[in-house]
């Protein structure tokens, strides 16, 4: 019991060290200094349906603790696919959640990094890609893109840090609204909604 404890702590401050050590070489790709929490991770989980039959969409995965609190919401390995940009956490966590699509690729270029499954809707979108590191104009046209491979009243649910929504509104083309203030993260973190309108 208190080894599997040790264990677990272990592979925690390893992989905080892993995160760190890429916040250090890409501090605007990475976006934040340590792990999104397991509280955050939760909250945003809790907008999948496992009861859809679709696949969910993962983008900016990191360390996978988002990815293993999507999984935990009874979705299958197989019903994930997950699309991370650097190659050193894109080989952890194919290493750590065997059975899931992890792409290594940019979500800005999604139809090159989805390839043969460009064309499939997905239940829902849980993104912790750093938005602010990016210029509106290419946050509205990602949102946009994620929005259109979805069912028309599911989410795109986004993490950031910022007090206002990452992406601005635009009430005749999708909707805004806040989800939720998680306290339990460093820095604290703010979850917004996004979902078409049409
Ligand atoms: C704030 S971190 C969150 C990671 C994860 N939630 C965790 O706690 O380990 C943002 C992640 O988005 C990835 N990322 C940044 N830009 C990306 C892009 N254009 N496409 C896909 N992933 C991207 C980064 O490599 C990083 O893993």
């Amino acid at each position: 019991m208190v080894f599997r404890l040790k264990e677990r702590l272990g592979k925690r401050f390893e992989e905080e060290v892993e995160f760190f050590k890429a916040w250090q070489r890409d501090k605007k790709g990475v976006g934040a200094v340590i792990p999104t929490s397991i509280h955050a991770a939760r909250r945003m989980a809790s907008v999948v349906n496992p009861r859809s039959g679709l696949s969910v969409l993962e983008l900016g995965a990191g360390t996978g603790v988002i990815t293993k609190a999507i999984l935990e919401k009874g979705i299958k390995p197989g019903q994930l696919i997950s699309v991370e940009y650097s190659r050193d956490f894109y080989e952890g966590l194919t290493q750590r959640f065997p059975g899931v699509d992890f792409r290594l690729g940019d979500a800005f270029a999604l139809d090159d990094v989805l390839a043969e499954r460009s064309g499939e809707q997905f239940d829902c979108v849980v993104s912790a890609v750093p938005m602010l590191s990016f210029p509106m104009e290419r946050r509205v046209a990602l949102l946009e893109d994620l929005l259109a491979r979805i069912p028309a009243g599911r989410p795109v649910i986004q993490i950031t840090y910022g007090p206002l929504s990452p992406v601005i509104k635009m009430p005749d083309r999708y909707e805004v609204s806040h989800y939720d203030f998680v306290v339990r993260n460093i820095p604290p973190a703010q979850l917004w909604t996004y979902r078409r309108t049409i």
